[in-house]
């Protein structure tokens, strides 16, 4: 990794993605994108930008060669719930941009990392500690794009000798960026709300259980796994990796703890609980853990305080 793309540098990964590549790789070396304008001092402070929309190949590939870019970051995608409301524009941006990226690597000999998620599992798939390998049958357009990800990924390492990599990433808290359309957004949600106006109305029912991860880890997994030795790699892409698996009645616990009159309530929208009720509860990482050392820092406790420090100063500045 010398010369990096990120696509969907503005989105919730993205934000902080790009941030520490260009710390640790060096501003110029790293190249934001996105179909999105970002913030003017972004443009200014920060390393280049491009605007790349990934549904248009010819794009992506004029940003590889004008900046000489030896590997992607492919991170602009639809998230689950708003998948489902517009499934044909999923398909078209979150398995489109992945067959351009893809094309442009193979073309231009790029390595590439693709995000998959807990979404690629369905309703079949065991629930608890969900094996690396096991049964796939997800039944949202999100999951649909996921499974076909990851399988499209394999095949261009296994045909065309395409470097690809990725992991399953559970939801991702953080207090940079919001997520946007995801399951998993109440995680991020109910900060804001609980320091804001100590109440928050949640969209899933107190006892829904996912898997979730601290940004920090997040970002830690994605440079980590592309900077393993290939050698010692059995699986390439769609790592499971996680960090804590809760639900939302243990978090406003855990949340409780700081803000002491908290209040959460419960309101399921039918959508987002069908979806997460066809996810995992808690995934078993142990590949990632032997192949690249995977190891998160964040637990549910040391989260929670880290987002509730953060966010207070961030919200006492608007
Ligand atoms: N956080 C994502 C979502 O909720 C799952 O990958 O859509």
């Amino acid at each position: 990794m010398e010369r990096i793309l990120v696509t969907g540098a503005l989105g919730q990964i993205g934000s902080e993605l790009v941030a520490e590549l260009r710390n640790s790789y060096g501003s110029e070396n790293v190249v934001a994108s996105d179909i999105r304008v970002p913030r003017a001092e972004f443009l200014r402070t920060d390393g280049p930008f491009e605007y790349v929309d990934c549904t248009n190949q010819d794009q992506i590939q004029e940003a590889v060669v004008r900046h000489r870019i030896d590997t992607i970051y492919h991170l602009a995608a639809l998230l689950s719930a708003v998948a489902e409301e517009k499934p044909q524009q999923a398909w078209e941006i979150n398995m489109g941009g992945l067959f351009h990226v893809l094309e442009v690597a193979r073309k231009l000999g790029c390595s590439v990392f693709t995000p998959s998620s807990i979404g690629a599992f369905g309703s079949e798939t065991p629930k608890d500690l969900t094996p690396q390998d096991t049964l796939q049958r997800p039944s949202t357009m999100y999951g649909v794009t996921k499974v076909a990800g990851e399988l499209l990924c394999d095949y261009y390492y296994e045909r065309f000798g395409v470097d690809t990599r990725g992991v399953r990433f559970p939801g991702i808290i953080s207090h940079v960026a919001q997520p946007g359309g995801g399951t998993t957004d109440y995680a991020v949600e109910i900060f804001y709300q609980a320091l804001r106006y100590e109440h928050f109305t949640c969209f899933l029912t107190a006892e829904t259980r996912l898997d979730m991860m601290y940004m920090p880890d997040a970002i830690r997994a994605a440079v980590k796994v592309m900077e393993a030795e290939p050698g010692r790699l059995v699986h390439r892409n769609a790592f499971n990796v996680t960090a804590m698996n809760f639900t939302p009645e243990e978090l406003a616990d855990a949340i409780r703890a700081h803000i002491p009159g908290f209040v959460i309530e419960y309101d399921p929208d039918p959508v987002r609980q069908k979806i997460a009720d066809s996810w995992p509860n808690s995934l078993d990482d142990s590949s990632a853990r032997s192949e690249w050392d995977w190891q998160p820092q964040y637990d549910l406790e040391s989260m929670v305080a880290d987002m509730i420090d953060n966010l207070r100063r961030k919200l006492k500045n608007e």
